[in-house]
């Protein structure tokens, strides 16, 4: 062997691997995941943990919806799909678009993604070089960051206001703009705080970022989970629809988060992008799911009131049950699947609230600081369980705050 070689089997593996990669490593929102991560392993020791920590719906899928891909998957749908998504996926998807907003929407400006995940990161990535910023609300949905980190861009929060059901406030959204946004994104009904977002706001919004070259893009997929009032979606409210886009999907409204189904509704031009963005990245979704979605998305009106019902009195239990523990508090959400709690008054922030009540109430909940560093005193609980399921849980809760209370006194 030449004295050449014998240095190139010798030279160390250095494995390098990219600057994404590296951003990447160990995202999980600031450990907010480990309570969770704790909890699923006690329950899969069989310890009786109840995880009100994640927000995958308990709910079934509707069944007949389960009967369309499998007819789907038996007549041999089972190829490449159109890199825009199926025709008739899109076309029921803009129908209810065009009777919703009661604008035309056209089939051609819809692209189907694997997910709403899937969707914000291609728009996101067709919007906004590295470096540049996007403007997003605190309490922020905990899954964006990861989606900037992937991006090399930089998020920069506004606050919404937890004094008013954390309501957003328009001048703050503006104030945090500079020269280098690109973006602003919204989320109404928003995750983790249920609030929602005006037809007025939206609008004003949409105008300002018109005349600013913004783009305003709104993550809409709690939209069907409302209780008192219904929710206005950006492409209603907008008056012009050139630089607005919308993403929404299946996974909360129809309890089909691993079916990885998800939507964008913009202007022609973005969506050409986005198509070019989606072959060269996804290269098309599953055919027998796009069918078994044009089938759930026709198919809901009751299934869906039922899903809002549920969620309603859910809601509704986790509220009083909180309202009637001294030291927790909350705002009653309008929307979502979720209650953020403020835990401060038992002397803890979320973060050792979450950790000491799953170890000794084995109740698991998601620390608020994943949501940004103003959400620390806060927990987010998930209305993902029945009230029969939640009732022991709370009845732990209460047990727990009760002996941080003499703790507090003693
Ligand atoms: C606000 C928000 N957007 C997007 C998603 C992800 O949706 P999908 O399952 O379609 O990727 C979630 C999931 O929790 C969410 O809460």
């Amino acid at each position: 062997m030449s004295k050449r070689m014998n240095a190139i089997a010798k030279a160390p593996f250095t494995g390098r691997i990219s600057q994404l990669a590296q951003r990447l490593a160990g995202a999980d929102g600031g450990g907010v995941w480990e309570v969770h991560e704790r909890a699923c392993e006690m329950a899969a020791r069989g310890e009786p943990v109840c995880l009100l920590s994640i927000g995958d719906p308990d709910l079934p899928t509707l069944p007949s919806t389960i009967a369309a891909a499998i007819d789907s998957l038996e007549r041999g749908r089972t190829h490449y799909a159109p890199g825009r998504g199926e025709l008739s996926l899109r076309r029921t998807i803009a129908d209810i678009e065009t009777r919703s907003s009661g604008k035309p929407c056209d089939p051609d400006e819809i692209v189907i993604f694997p997910g709403a995940t899937n969707a914000i990161y291609s728009v996101l990535a067709c919007l906004l070089d590295a470096g540049e910023e996007v403007v997003v609300a605190e309490p922020m949905y905990v899954g964006y960051q990861g989606l900037f980190d992937a991006l090399g861009v930089r998020g920069v929060s506004f606050a919404l206001d937890p004094a008013r059901g954390f309501a957003l406030d328009t001048a703050l959204v503006q104030a945090a703009v500079t020269a280098q946004t690109r973006v602003i994104m919204l989320n109404t009904p928003g995750n983790p705080a249920g609030n929602m977002i005006g037809a007025g706001q939206l609008r004003e919004l949409a105008d300002w970022c018109l005349a600013r070259d913004i783009w305003l893009v709104c993550d809409e997929v709690y939209s069907m989970i409302t209780f008192e009032e219904a929710h206005t979606s950006l492409r209603k409210a907008a008056t012009v629809l050139d630089n607005i886009v919308l993403v929404d999907g299946l996974s909360k409204s129809h309890a089909m988060t691993g079916w990885r189904l998800g939507w964008t509704v913009s202007a022609r031009p973005l969506a050409d992008r986005l198509l070019d963005f989606t072959s060269s990245t996804i290269f098309g979704c599953c055919q027998f799911v796009q069918d078994a979605a044009a089938h759930a998305l026709t198919n809901d009106e009751d299934y869906i009131a039922g899903v809002r019902d549920e969620y309603r009195r859910r809601r509704d239990y986790v509220c009083q049950r909180v309202a009637a523990i001294r030291g927790l508090d909350c705002e009653v959400p309008a929307a979502g699947m979720f209650v953020m709690v403020h835990v401060a008054d038992t002397g803890l922030d979320g973060l050792a609230f979450a950790e000491a009540l799953l170890a000794q109430g084995q109740v698991s909940v998601l620390p608020g600081v994943g949501f940004g560093a103003s959400c620390r005193d806060y927990v987010r609980i998930s209305l993902t369980q029945s009230v029969a399921a939640m009732a022991p849980a709370f009845d732990r809760i209460e047990t727990f705050v009760a002996t941080l209370e003499n703790e507090l006194h003693d």
